[in-house]
């Protein structure tokens, strides 16, 4: 007994002892890092920078835009392509309406020009040469943006704004944006057909929304319509739904979900990625350990970065906690967990009373 209280003594002592991962924000050089919902570098108009290319050595940044949109749809935005840059746009409440084509196609007039409205959940991945544009639809909605490579967001940090702008160009000096990445696309007419969601070729939330093999158009994958797997791997279940894998992103990133079962922190396979790893939370209780570092736990719209060839684990605190994933690779945790699993085609993973033959005795007895 006295023994068991001393080691609980020394080890409570060390630690105490040991770096804490929550910072107060965005850090501007590589580390790992946690951040409480809504901290993070930030910029007036409601966005916040939780990963920046700073704080991620360029892998990628996250934008969080929290916003009142209007109901009234049209875009927000001038539509416009990025030449070196990924953007993905994620729905964590309310709405977005989204449009794509890809440049070249639109120019040569051999595509059809594609406009989805995003729920909670759903993803437009705009690969770079693709002309896109958006719109906020509902009160209290936020979109996470992920941008490939991080670095992009000095654009919001740095941009003038011109004394007497075009019309039409949101307020910028259009001949100054593409040091930027920014290339103003002011003919690009976007459609304003939307029926059920969506306009423009693909299945929406009314058929299963399968990744492509490339990166030649817009891609859209509604929430649970996307492919999924699942894996036992370190006896816990996770349902991964990627969004964009290395396959769609010519292996510079991937994005995704993770659904996870509950599990000690301390059974919890240790992974070490030679690429970046953040986490935001949507539901549930995410316990993460970060070598040197004290453990922490993190509730929806915490987000957690780990840099390249970093151990750590991470283990779900509650029934079905769920949260965003963004790597910097092609190869990163998820493609490791793909590995490991199979396809799945529920949202949900196997529930222990339905797993039984017991329980399934009794439903054949009712
Ligand atoms: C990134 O770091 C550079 C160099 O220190 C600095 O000038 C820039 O403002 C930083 N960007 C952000 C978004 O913090
Ligand atoms: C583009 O192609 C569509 C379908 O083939 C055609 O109806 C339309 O007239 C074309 N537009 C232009 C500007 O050539
Ligand atoms: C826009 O930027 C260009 C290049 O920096 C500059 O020459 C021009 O005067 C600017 N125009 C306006 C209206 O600010
Ligand atoms: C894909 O990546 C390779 C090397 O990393 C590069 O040479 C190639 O141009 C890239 N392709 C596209 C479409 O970006
Ligand atoms: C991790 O280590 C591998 C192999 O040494 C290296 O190629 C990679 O660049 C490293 N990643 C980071 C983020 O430093």
């Amino acid at each position: 007994m006295l023994l068991l209280s001393l080691c609980a003594v020394f080890s409570t002592a060390s630690l105490a002892s040991a770096a804490s991962l929550w910072v107060p924000t965005t850090p501007q050089s590589p580390r790992p890092y946690a951040l409480k919902k809504g901290d993070g570098i930030k910029l007036p108009g409601g966005n916040t920078f939780p990963v920046t290319g700073n704080s991620s050595g360029n892998a990628f940044c996250i934008l969080n835009t929290n916003a009142d949109g209007s109901p009234v749809p049209g875009a927000g935005v001038f539509p416009h392509v990025h030449r070196k840059t990924y953007e993905n746009f994620y729905t964590v409440k309310g709405r977005v309406q989204l449009w794509g084509q890809n440049f070249d196609s639109y120019v040569s007039n051999t595509s059809v020009q594609q406009t989805r409205v995003l729920g909670q959940g759903d993803i437009g991945a705009i690969p770079f040469n693709t002309i896109h544009t958006f719109s906020l639809l509902e009160p209290d909605t936020q979109l996470t943006g992920v941008l490939v490579p991080g670095g992009f967001e000095e654009f919001f940090f740095n941009m003038n704004v011109s004394p007497s702008p075009e019309p039409g160009s949101g307020g910028f000096n259009i001949s100054e944006l593409a040091k930027w990445d920014v290339y103003p696309q002011l003919d690009f007419v976007p459609r304003q057909d939307v029926v059920n969601g969506k306009a423009g070729p693909g299945n929406w939330h009314d058929g299963a929304n399968e990744l492509p093999e490339d990166m030649s158009a817009p891609i859209w994958v509604a929430r649970n319509y996307g492919p999924k797997w699942l894996t036992e791997a370190g006896g816990r279940y996770q349902i991964v739904t990627p969004f964009v894998t290395g396959q769609q992103t010519n292996g510079t990133f991937s994005q995704g979900t993770i659904t996870l079962s509950p599990g000690s922190p301390a059974k919890a396979p240790v992974v070490k990625s030679e690429v970046a790893t953040a986490f935001m939370v949507e539901e549930g209780q995410l316990d993460v350990t970060v070598d040197g570092y004290d453990p922490i736990s993190l509730i929806d719209g915490d987000v957690v970065f780990v840099p390249g060839n970093t151990s750590f684990t991470y283990a779900a605190g509650a029934e079905f906690t769920k949260f965003m994933y963004v790597t910097g690779g092609g190869k990163g945790l998820d493609y490791e967990l793909m590995e490991a699993g199979k396809p799945w085609n529920s949202a949900m993973y196997p529930q222990a009373e339905a797993a039984s033959g017991m329980a399934k005795g009794r439903m054949f007895r009712i």
